[in-house]
């Protein structure tokens, strides 16, 4: 089964074991400490738009699309309740438009890592690469390998799958270990990577 079609088929099931409710601190810390100034910003793979209302509660412009309208209708549910404009849309990232592009940053927590095919990775960098503005930076969280063995939970990447991805498109501007940001008891390790757009 495709990565696209797993997604939908884990929101039909009600399996979602990365829905946050609190925002990834990880993305807390990058932005304040980077820092990552308001800008006109995309959330891809959005999910039930934790990260995004945040984004948009500190004043960014947010675009957010997932493949899946079940998360989509949560969020956007999410986004009224907090009196937040955000752009939530169903949108296949890999194959169709996004309305608003480009932007200044991309932010994708679990979107990226999802993919098994080192191909489909390549594509997926060159359509952020493509929906980023001149100098737009891309904050990806994305499951480590550098964890203990385990059945079960996020994909674990290792750096040279994610430096064979981007390096032509990107520069590095970070690569650091973290956990993800949960309310889940022992949160799986992550790479915090920041990438900048090559000019
Ligand atoms: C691991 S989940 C993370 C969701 C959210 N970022 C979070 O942390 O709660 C990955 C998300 O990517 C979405 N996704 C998968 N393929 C996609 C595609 N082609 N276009 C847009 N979103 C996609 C899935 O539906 C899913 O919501």
């Amino acid at each position: 089964m495709n990565t696209k079609n797993r997604f939908l088929e884990h929101y039909k099931s009600g399996f979602m074991p990365w829905v946050h409710k609190k925002p990834d601190f990880n993305l807390v810390e990058m932005v304040g400490n980077w820092p990552i100034k308001p800008c006109r910003a995309l959330e891809v793979g959005c999910g039930t738009g934790t990260d995004a209302l945040w984004l948009a509660k500190k004043r960014f412009d947010v675009t957010a699309v997932d493949v899946s309208d079940i998360p989509i209708n949560i969020a956007k549910d999410h986004a009224i309740k907090a009196k937040q404009s955000i752009n939530f849309m169903v949108k296949d990232f890999l194959s169709e438009d996004i309305p608003g592009s480009p932007f200044d940053f991309v932010f994708d927590r679990g979107y990226f890592h999802s993919y098994r095919s080192a191909i489909k990775r390549k594509q997926v960098v060159r359509a952020i690469a493509a929906r980023l503005n001149k100098d737009g930076l891309w904050l990806s969280l994305i499951g480590s390998c550098d964890s203990p063995p385990r059945d079960s939970g996020p994909p674990m990447r290792s750096v040279k799958e994610i430096a064979n991805a981007v390096e032509s498109l990107f520069e590095v501007k970070l690569i650091k270990t973290s956990l993800f940001g949960t309310n889940q008891e022992n949160p799986a390790n992550i790479w915090v990577c920041l990438f900048k757009k090559r000019n």
